[in-house]
């Protein structure tokens, strides 16, 4: 076994097995209870509503769609389905965690982020939680926020939470909106950035109040 100068391995072994152990933790309680209560930090950056129309961009098991649906909003979430991404995966995964949280009116479609089958303006607000990173490439990556973009309505509100990546959004958007504001978590496994743009009425010139402060 590799060990480093001057540390005997009983040592070295402890100190790996605690490192695991942790990581181990933090990962248990990510996914039973911090991702719970975090799909209504997202939301809340949203400025969800109830009878808001919502779209949630690559949902896999409906974490946040089911969460929307729950405050009221009225859902659609589209995904393409990808194993590799997300284990047990599918939308039958979604419709059984919507059952088992007592929602049944969702929308669920099968589609592409980086082609989403809406008309422009559809949507008060746009969500997406881990899912741009997984695209490969960055005119991929581009594309698929430009579409979030596209079927957001003036005065909706886009909101993509991810572990990598954010800056580019963050790039792309600027191009987009001045008005864009960005939050890190590090309650999250791993830790996340959550990049929330507004897209301006030109006609008000104004924005919705914001329910949570967030910093640039
Ligand atoms: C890590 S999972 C996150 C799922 C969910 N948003 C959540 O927070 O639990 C990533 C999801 O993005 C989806 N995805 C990846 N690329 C996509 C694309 N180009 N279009 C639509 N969905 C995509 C995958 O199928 C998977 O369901």
């Amino acid at each position: 076994m590799v060990s480093l100068p001057g540390l005997p391995q009983s040592i070295f072994g402890l100190i790996f097995g605690l490192y695991f152990l942790a990581i181990g933790l933090w990962m248990f309680f990510y996914s039973t209870v911090i991702k719970i209560n975090h799909r209504y930090v997202i939301l809340s950056l949203a400025q969800a509503q109830p009878g808001e129309r919502l779209l949630d961009v690559g949902t896999g098991r409906g974490l946040l769609a089911i969460a929307a649906a729950k405050m009221g909003c009225k859902v659609t979430a589209i995904d393409r389905w990808s194993h590799w991404d997300l284990s047990g995966n599918g939308r039958e995964a979604l419709e059984k965690n919507a059952r088992d949280e007592g929602v049944s009116s969702i929308e669920i479609l099968d589609g592409d982020a980086r082609e989403l089958p809406f008309s422009n303006e559809s949507f008060d607000i746009v969500v997406s939680n881990f899912v741009v990173h997984n695209i490969k490439g960055a005119e991929n990556r581009a594309r698929a926020v430009r579409e979030m973009w596209r079927v957001l309505r003036p005065n909706g509100r886009l909101v993509i939470s991810d572990i990598s990546r954010t800056s580019e959004y963050v790039r792309i958007l600027s191009t987009l909106t001045d008005d864009i504001e960005t939050k890190r978590f590090y309650s999250t496994f791993p830790f996340s950035r959550v990049v929330v743009a507004y897209k301006k009425d030109d006609r008000s010139r104004t924005r919705p109040q914001q329910g949570t402060s967030v910093s640039k």
